[in-house]
C-alpha cells in the first residue's frame, strides 16, 4: 500500500525515481509526487491520478538533482488531492518526506505541533510526521547526516503506528534517510548510487543486490554506501540478498495487461512451484524450508491456515486438501479475524500463513499472534525476503515471479500447488502408502500441460464474456474443493469488472440465494466430474427451472452439462483435490474479458492496492 522510492547517486534522480515508481504502481495509484534536491533547494512536483500524470508534469516542468524521493499513494488519511499527495514538508520547507503506513496518534501530535504554531497544508498523517522530524532536527541545531538520523529517531519514539519512510533535507545534501516499522523497505546497493524502495522491483534496472530492512531499523544512504542502525541507536549488520527476477519479469511484454500475461504464465509457474520438490523415490514431497522433522510433523494435531483475499481462498482449498489427504483437522481463517479472535488451539497446532506479497498487515499480525501463543508458524509466500517469509519459523516459497496485476491470478494456482505438496507430505507421514504417493506425484507432474490446455479456451471464454458482460449481478456456485474456487471467481469479477458477484456452496442456493435468480442474473457453476458432480447438476436444474442463465465449468468429455447449461467450459480431468488448479483458470479469463469488455482498468482496479499493509 503506497509505493516509495529514494535515489542518491551519479545519475539524474528524476529518471531513476520515476522508472522505479512505475514498478510500484500496483501498490496504489490515486496520486503521486516527487522531490529532488537541486543545488540549493528542493524541487517538488505532485499530480492527482496515475503516475503517468506525474510523468507528464515532470516532462512539462522538469526537475533535476542527484538525490530525491517519490511516492505513489493509496489514500488512508485525507482525500485524493494534490495537497494530500506526498512528498510532505516540515515547517521550514527544507525537509521532504514520503511515507507508507499509518500514524495512529497523528491527531494528538498535530494538536501539539499546532499549539506551537505549526501550520498544516494537508489532512494527512504524513505531514505531521514531517513536521515532527523537522522540529527535532531544528532543536538539535546541527546540520549533519547523523543529526538527521538522530532527529528521526527522536520523532519516531513518539509515533504509534506503522511506517516505511524516505526523506531528504536541503541542509544535508547527498543524504537519503529511511526507516521502517510494519511497512516494507529495501535498500538497493548500486555502483556509485544507492536506492531505497518499498519493493525490490523498483530498483532492478540499477542493481540486484538488496538488503531487506527489519522493523525498527533506520538507514542512512549516500552515493558511496549506507549504514543501518536500530531505533535505539545501535549499529546493526545486514545480509545482502540477490533479487532473482529481471526487468523482463516485471514488464508486460506483448500482452495488453499484466493480468493476462500472468494468467498465461501459469503452465510455467505451476511447474516452478513443484520444481525440485517431488521425491519419486519416497513417493512424497520434499519441502526443506518447513524445517520440521518427520517426527515433529507426526505430532501435528491440528492445522490453522490464515490469509486475506485470494490467499484466503487458496487456504480454504488447502483445508480440504489436507483434511482429505492427511486426515488432520484444519481450520482456515480470515487473518483479520484470527488475529483478534481467541481461538482455543491444541498445543501441537501448526499455523500456515499464506501471502503472495508477504507483507499483508493482517496476515503478518496473525503470524505474530500465533508465535506469541507459542505455535510453530510456516509462511507460504511469493516475495523472497518479505516480512512474513523472514518472520515465519519455516515456509515454502511459491516461485511464481513478480505478480504485478492487482487481481491475483498466478499466485493463486502456485499457492494451491504448494498446499497440495504439503498435504501430500503430511499424508505420507500419517497414512498414505508409497503407491498412493506416487500416483499423486504423477498427477502433479501432469498439471502444467493441463493448465496449458485450459489456456487454449481463451477465445471461447472471451465469447462467453461478451455475452454476459453487461450483467449487474452474477452468482458463483461450487461444492467442496470448488467452493473456494467459486469465491475466487466472484472476487476476480468484483475486483476487475465491479459487477456485484457473490459465491456460495451450491447447496446453499435453496436457502436464500435462489431468490436472486432471474433471466438477467447469470450463475456460474464450477462442476467438474468429481464426487459431488451429480449434486451440482441438480442445483443447475433448479436455476434453469427459474430461467436463470447458467455458465458451467466442467470436465472434458462431459456431455450432460451441455444439456442443462447455456454455456459450457470444459477443462481437463484431474483428481478431485487438484481440480481447483484447472477450474479457476476459465474464471480468471472470464473476469479478465468481462472487465476489458466493460472498459475497466484491469490491472489497476478502482480503490484497490495489491499489497495491503494497513489494517
Ligand atoms: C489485496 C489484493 C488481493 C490479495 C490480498 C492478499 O487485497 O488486492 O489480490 O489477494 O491483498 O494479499 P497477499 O499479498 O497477502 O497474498
Amino acid at each position: 500500500m503506497c509505493g516509495i522510492v529514494g535515489y542518491v547517486g551519479k545519475s539524474q534522480a528524476p529518471a531513476a525515481l520515476l522508472q522505479g515508481l512505475r514498478r510500484l504502481e500496483y501498490r496504489g495509484y490515486d496520486s503521486a509526487g516527487i522531490a529532488t534536491l537541486n543545488g540549493g533547494g528542493i524541487e517538488v512536483r505532485k499530480a492527482v491520478g496515475r503516475i503517468a500524470e506525474l510523468e507528464r508534469l515532470v516532462s512539462d516542468e522538469p526537475i533535476h538533482g542527484h538525490l530525491g524521493i517519490c511516492h505513489t499513494r493509496w489514500a488512508t488519511h485525507g482525500a485524493v488531492t494534490q495537497a494530500n499527495a506526498h512528498p510532505h514538508f516540515d515547517r521550514s520547507g527544507h525537509l521532504a518526506l514520503v511515507h507508507n503506513g499509518v500514524v495512529e496518534n497523528y491527531l494528538e501530535l498535530r494538536a501539539e505541533l499546532e499549539a506551537e504554531g505549526h501550520i498544516f497544508t494537508s489532512q494527512t498523517d504524513t505531514e505531521v510526521l514531517a513536521h515532527l522530524i523537522g522540529r527535532e532536527f531544528d532543536r538539535l541545531g546541527v546540520r549533519s547526516r547523523d543529526a538527521l538520523v538522530e532527529a528521526l529517531r527522536h520523532a519516531l519514539g513518539r509515533v504509534i503506528g506503522t511506517y516505511g519512510i524516505a526523506m531528504i533535507h536541503q541542509d544535508v545534501p547527498g543524504a537519503l534517510v529511511g526507516a521502517r516499522r510494519g511497512s516494507p523497505l529495501v535498500v538497493g546497493i548500486g555502483r556509485e548510487e544507492n536506492l531505497l524502495a518499498s519493493d525490490a522491483a523498483a530498483m532492478i534496472s540499477h542493481t540486484r543486490d538488496v538488503v531487506f530492512l527489519k522493523d525498527y531499523e533506520i538507514v542512512a544512504l549516500d552515493a558511496e554506501g549506507f549504514q543501518i542502525s536500530t531505533l535505539q541507536g545501535d549499529g546493526v549488520g545486514y545480509e545482502i540478498s540477490q533479487v532473482e527476477f529481471s526487468d523482463k519479469d516485471v514488464s508486460k511484454g506483448d500482452y495488453p495487461h499484466y493480468m493476462l500475461k500472468e494468467i498465461f504464465e501459469q503452465p510455467k509457474t505451476v511447474r516452478d512451484a513443484m520444481r525440485g520438490r517431488l521425491d519419486r523415490e519416497q513417493g512424497t514431497a520434499k519441502l526443506g524450508g518447513l524445517e520440521m522433522s518427520n517426527a515433529e510433523i507426526r505430532d501435528v494435531e491440528r492445522v490453522v491456515i490464515a490469509g486475506c483475499g485470494t490467499a484466503l481462498h487458496a487456504g480454504m482449498v488447502g483445508e480440504y486438501m489436507i483434511e482429505s489427504l492427511a486426515h488432520i483437522p484444519v481450520e482456515c481463517e480470515f487473518a483479520s479475524e484470527f488475529r483478534y479472535r481467541n481461538l482455543p488451539l491444541p498445543k501441537d497446532t501448526l499455523v500456515f500463513v499464506i501471502s503472495q506479497s508477504g507483507e499483508t498487515a493482517d496476515t503478518l499480525a496473525a503470524l505474530r499472534e500465533s508465535q506469541r501463543k507459542g505455535h510453530r508458524t510456516l509462511g507460504i509466500c511469493n516475495t523472497v525476503g518479505s516480512t512474513i517469509a523472514r518472520e515465519s519459523d519455516g515456509g515454502v516459497y511459491m516461485h511464481a515471479g513478480p505478480e504485478i496485476g492487482v487481481a491475483a491470478t498466478k499466485s493463486f494456482t502456485s499457492q494451491l500447488v504448494v498446499e497440495s505438496l504439503i498435504a501430500l507430505l503430511l499424508g505420507r507421514i500419517t497414512h498414505l502408502s508409497h503407491g498412493e504417493g506416487l500416483t499423486i506425484l504423477r498427477e502433479l507432474e501432469a498439471l502444467p500441460d493441463k493448465v496449458a490446455r485450459c489456456l487454449e479456451l481463451n477465445e471461447h471464454v472471451a465469447t462467453i464474456a461478451r455475452k454476459y458482460a453487461q450483467s449487474d449481478v452474477m452468482l458463483f456456485m461450487g461444492r467442496q474443493f470448488n467452493y473456494p474456487v467459486a469465491l475466487e471467481g466472484a472476487l476476480k469479477l468484483k475486483e476487475t469488472s465491479y459487477i456485484a458477484a457473490s459465491a456460495h456452496p451450491s447447496a446453499e442456493l435453496k436457502h436464500g440465494v435462489i431468490a436472486l435468480v432471474d433471466e438477467k442474473t447469470p450463475s456460474v457453476f464450477i462442476a467438474p466430474r468429481d464426487a459431488v458432480f451429480e449434486k451440482n447438476l441438480s442445483n443447475i436444474e433448479e436455476v434453469k427451472a427459474r430461467k436463470g442463465p447458467v455458465i458451467a465449468v466442467g470436465t472434458e468429455g462431459d456431455e450432460r452439462l451441455a444439456q442443462v447449461a447455456d454455456d459450457v467450459i470444459l477443462v481437463p480431468e484431474a483428481p478431485d483435490f487438484l481440480t481447483p488448479i484447472l477450474t479457476v483458470i476459465p474464471l480468471q479469463l472470464l473476469a479478465y474479458h468481462i472487465a476489458v469488455e466493460r472498459g475497466c482498468d484491469v490491472d489497476k482496479p478502482r480503490n484497490l492496492a495489491k499489497s495491503v499493509t494497513v489494517e
